[in-house]
């Protein structure tokens, strides 16, 4: 059979990693698709540094929109990343009639709704493993692996800079920003590394598994994002002293009253797997009502995961080219007319556990005050912990940790312990899931 054409836009990380996998297993990956996958075209904006990627005998179109919609073409791989041109190109795309294989997170989730309505008209497919974790197939685990299941939550190690950074300050007891700057050094930290460290780049990626996981349309809007440049490598020792580890989850959890979204550093028992995930690594767990929690590892970023998932769309696509376009894997795993309205919940309703670090004035009468309006608000404390003042020091910090509670109770409880004359500063907050 002849090989099936693609178009490829872009060879920066992801593309040029993309033509090496294709080039390097094609035996292999015509064997299992059931023909060749062939890029037949290079969409890119310098010409002659894609030539230096993808050597000499690919045409290389520097018009991406030709690429594109190039008649003999039948899959346009985006790899270009960033959101307006993407979006122009894989729309064009639709409209002549290819099918798209993106990794591009931010595009899916500021538009997605967009492009999966104009490739259900068009009776195309939109791929899209690359886009969330990397190398690891969460996407195919929750469209297909899982689909016996009613998933109850997701919490996932999304964003492997994040991790990376939080890594190098617990090992190491770097400050946020030297950490910062290694993660920078060895190039993990996006472009605009506001993106990794204050959590929109996981929030992107949980707004595309919660669509999948609980049938709902792309809503990255209302994720709750909180990033980890306000923590400090003090918070993760103490962390540690009380048996967790702090990590940066992306959590959505189906409760009764809606589905909860939300992006923020959290503490996890250290004794779980996923805390012990270290550095730029990712990991996603998901529990579903029959399976139980499964857990998911393995490279977020760089050149050949992302390929894995790129070239593992491609083998889909190519092998679903002829099925009936009413029998194929919905893009977002549920009919697209059997998507659920389902209320996404504002952060004031979600109910988590927390970490609170007070400074407070070492005087008789402080530790009554602040555990009378915790009991005031029905906040029940866990553990506690008090460090002793440094020599002739007259402050001291204490962290505790609440059972579950409504985010709204805490904050109330914050700004009344925050106005006592014996509490210095602001407190610092970090939620606590148990992940049982
Ligand atoms: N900046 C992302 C990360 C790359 O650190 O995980 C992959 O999306």
């Amino acid at each position: 059979m002849e090989s099936i054409k693609v178009a490829l836009l872009g060879t920066g990380v992801a593309g040029g990693g993309t033509f090496r996998v294709l080039a390097r297993n094609q035996e292999e990956i015509t064997r299992r698709a059931g023909r060749g996958i062939e890029i037949s075209v290079v969409g890119a904006r310098d010409p002659e540094r894609a030539r230096t990627v993808v050597g000499g005998k690919v045409r290389i179109e520097s018009d991406l929109l030709l690429a594109a919609t190039d008649p003999a073409v039948e899959i346009v791989v985006e790899l270009i990343g960033g959101q307006e041109r993407a979006r122009e190109l894989v729309l064009a795309a639709i409209a002549a009639g290819k099918h798209v294989v993106t990794a591009n997170k931010a595009l899916l989730a500021n538009h997605g709704n967009e492009i999966f309505a104009a490739a259900q008209a068009q009776g195309v497919m939109v791929a899209f493993e690359a886009a969330v974790a990397g190398g690891i197939p969460i996407i195919k685990a929750l469209r297909e692996g899982l689909s016996g299941n009613r998933i109850e939550w997701i919490a996932g190690i999304i964003n492997g800079t994040s991790n990376f950074i939080l890594s190098e300050m617990r090992e190491k007891g770097l400050p946020f920003a030297a950490a910062l700057a290694a993660a920078k050094d060895r190039g993990y930290a996006e472009a605009d590394p506001s993106f990794d460290i204050e959590g929109i780049d996981a929030a992107h990626k949980l707004s595309i598994l919660s669509a999948i996981a609980f049938g709902i349309p792309m809503q990255f809007q209302k994720v709750y994002t909180e990033g980890i440049t306000g923590l400090t490598a003090q918070d993760l020792r103490y962390a540690e002293e009380l048996g967790y580890r702090i990590k940066l989850l992306g959590i959505a959890r189906r409760n009764p009253a809606g589905i909860e979204m939300r992006v923020h550093p959290t503490l996890i028992p250290k004794r779980r797997l996923i805390a012990n995930v270290e550095g730029v690594m990712n990991a996603v767990l998901v529990s579903g009502d029959a399976v139980g929690a499964t857990l998911y590892y393995g490279a977020g970023a760089g050149a050949e995961p992302t390929a894995s998932a790129v070239v593992a769309d491609l083998v889909d696509v190519t092998r679903l080219h002829t099925a009936d376009p009413e029998n194929r894997v919905p893009h977002l795993a549920f009919q697209p007319d059997s998507l659920a309205a389902t209320p996404i919940l504002p952060m004031s309703e979600v109910e988590t556990s927390y970490y609170l670090r007070l400074k407070v004035a070492d005087q008789p009468g402080v530790l009554a005050d602040i555990t009378r309006i915790l009991a005031d608000r029905s906040i029940s404390i866990e553990a506690f912990l008090q460090k002793e003042p440094n020599a002739g020091d007259a402050q001291v910090d204490i962290v505790l940790l609440t059972h579950k509670t409504q985010e709204k109770n805490v904050d109330a409880a914050i700004a009344s312990i925050e106005a006592l004359a014996t509490v210095l500063g602001q407190a610092t907050r970090i939620r606590l899931e148990a992940l049982s």
